[in-house]
């Protein structure tokens, strides 16, 4: 029953490193949260089940398996090709170089708050137009100890000094999900990486399991232990980051009735663990051949890499003698 897993609508403007527990449903601390000013009400049931009604971020995929029978199989042993960039012979100023196709059609305006535009159609849309997204595959514990493996691809590396890392946590009907929980809860987590042959595992972690159901046995896969944090790493995993919750912001002001709090969560690195095999000697380079990174689309699509392309980076002192534009532009300017 979605009412017995609510857990609240806490409002917590900061978070300052220190776990919060959170309350259960009935306990005397939740109704201590109830008369805080950090807090508002709880859900009511009635609030919920209408928020449930009309969440349809899991879609209907009617004839999904008579689709993909049809389709060719999955070429495991595809080789990447590296190939010439898009446009080899670019010049500074030239932007591109397609006689002005891509400048030919205008934009449509959207208001992303409008009370006429539906929250599903700026989901379809952010995640169809923010592409490929990288799954940071999560491992938390409650605490109480019991396990929970998620993906999330509203994910990214932000910094490498220090080695930071950004997860969004979305609303949903009642209850916040167990990941973000376990993170204000406990602070701890490894970041997995998410490899081709890993995918159909991961999609099935990704199901709305009871709180304290381990999705480490819905995917079947294996743990190893962590060095810095509590929760295991996902042994199948070419890349594992421990981590540490920084910072938390929940978006308060944009709560919905019925529905959880969204919230972004900032986590600091603690451990890096590396496949052996699938690296440089010093463990500065992980191979794209052995990584085989997953990136989310849109709709339910996934895409991988089977071709790529080098574009080296440049110095403004090296190029400004090159190029026209860059010395017009140079000029006057103090030197850097
Ligand atoms: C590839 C993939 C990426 C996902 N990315 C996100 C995400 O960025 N944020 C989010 O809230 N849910 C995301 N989801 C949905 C969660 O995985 C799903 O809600 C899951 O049940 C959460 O588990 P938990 O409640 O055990 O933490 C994603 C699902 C998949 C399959």
């Amino acid at each position: 029953m979605a009412s017995k897993r609510t857990i609240g609508r806490f409002i917590f403007q900061t978070w300052n490193s220190k776990p919060i527990s959170t309350p259960r449903i009935g306990s005397p601390s939740l109704n201590r949260l109830r008369m805080s000013s950090t807090a508002t009400a709880v859900a009511s049931e009635a609030e919920t089940a209408a928020a449930q009604k009309s969440y349809q971020i899991v879609q209907d995929t009617g004839n999904f398996d008579e689709i993909q029978a049809k389709r060719p199989d999955f070429d495991h042993s595809k080789p990447i090709e590296v190939t010439k960039s898009p446009n080899p012979n670019w010049e500074y100023g030239q932007g591109v170089p397609d006689n002005g196709a891509s400048l030919a059609q205008k934009h449509h305006e959207i208001d992303p708050y409008a009370s006429d535009r539906p929250m599903i159609n700026n989901y379809r849309l952010l995640i169809s137009g923010i592409a490929p997204r990288p799954v940071g595959f999560l491992s938390t514990v409650n605490p109480k100890g019991e396990k929970n493996l998620s993906p999330f691809s509203y994910f990214q590396v932000i910094d490498h000094d220090p080695p930071m890392f950004i997860v969004g946590f979305s609303s949903r009907p009642g209850r916040v999900k167990d990941t973000y929980r376990n993170l204000r809860e406990t602070g701890e987590c490894v970041i997995n990486t998410v490899s081709e042959n890993m995918i159909e595992a991961v999609n099935a972690s990704s199901i709305d399991a009871p709180y304290g159901v381990s999705e480490w046995d819905v995917s079947g896969l294996h743990e190893a232990p962590s060095r810095t944090v509590k929760p295991s790493r996902v042994a199948e995993s070419v890349f594992n980051i421990e981590g540490k919750v920084v910072d938390i912001k929940e978006f308060t002001d944009h709560q919905q009735p019925g529905m959880s709090l969204a919230a972004t969560v900032l986590i600091k690195a603690t451990r890096f663990w590396v496949k052996e095999g699938t690296a440089n000697e010093d463990y500065s380079h992980i191979d794209l051949e052995k990584l085989r990174p997953v990136g989310q689309l849109g709709g339910m699509s996934y895409g991988r890499i089977t071709s790529t392309f080098e574009h080296p980076r440049k110095k403004w002192s090296d190029e400004v003698p090159k190029s026209d534009i860059l010395a017009k532009l140079d000029d006057g300017k103090p030197e850097k």
